[in-house]
């Protein structure tokens, strides 16, 4: 089986009042792109934060390779977070001080990880690939928009992560840019992650995967 997440009947209010997540069914597997569209405000990027075990959920079912996701549990998680799941995020989250080369390789300096030898050939061959080798040791305060998103797919690629979670990752970005996106989540895709991709922009599409709107707390094929 080669079901990544499977998750059942999820629900989330932040108030006890309003279910901003009502009943919601979700499954992706193994190098499966899903995209999810969305009003702004309807719950995409809370629905990510449940999957990415940044956040909890309320109620209902989570599995994340056949082990239960309890809610209120979320620091037992931890290792999961670090080493399984990529995030992209609309805003880069990237620390502009840091060269090219460093932010790509913050989820091993963050885990204390040894940066080994192969690593850095790792971190070599994704500049290559991502035409980005000449901007290895700038500082990210210096790129534009489209090679700061680049760096933060290279982020989220060199762990290998079984999860890729993207939150409007082509939000700031133009068309040539956007492409270069797409582009990099369908070859990881290939390898065998997982993709989740919230957008709001109905014309962006990967061309394989299941699309999905989020409406009334649920999520709609
Ligand atoms: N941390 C929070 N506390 C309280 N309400 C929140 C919180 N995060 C989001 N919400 C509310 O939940 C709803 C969905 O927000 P969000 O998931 O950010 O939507 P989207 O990403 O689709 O724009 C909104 O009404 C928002 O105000
Ligand atoms: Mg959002």
């Amino acid at each position: 089986m080669s079901e990544l997440i499977k998750i059942s009947n999820l629900k989330k209010t932040y108030d006890g009042i309003r279910y901003v997540l009502n009943g919601l069914d979700f499954s992706i597997d193994k190098g499966e792109i899903s995209t999810i569209l969305g009003a702004s405000g309807c719950g995409k990027s809370t629905f990510l934060n449940i999957v990415g075990l940044l956040d909890n959920y309320s109620s209902g079912e989570y599995l994340f390779c056949n082990d239960i996701i309890k809610p209120k549990k979320l620091n037992s998680y931890y290792r999961q977070r670090a080493m399984d799941i990529g995030f992209v995020f609309q805003a880069y989250c990237l620390i502009d001080s840091l060269s090219v080369k460093d932010n790509i390789l913050m989820p091993f300096l963050y885990s204390g990880s040894d940066i080994t030898g192969s690593l850095k050939e790792n971190v070599n061959a994704l500049l290559d690939n991502f035409n980005m080798s000449s901007l290895k040791n700038k500082r990210v305060s210096f790129l534009s928009g489209g090679e700061r998103q680049r760096v933060a797919i290279m982020r989220a690629i060199i762990k290998n992560p079984k999860l890729i979670i993207a939150d409007e990752p082509t939000g700031n970005l133009d068309e040539a840019n956007s492409a270069l996106v797409v582009n990099a989540f369908q070859n990881i895709a290939k390898k065998g992650t997982a993709v989740i991709v919230v957008t709001h922009n109905k014309y962006l599409s990967f061309g394989v995967g299941r699309r999905y709107t989020l409406e009334g707390g649920k999520l709609h094929q």
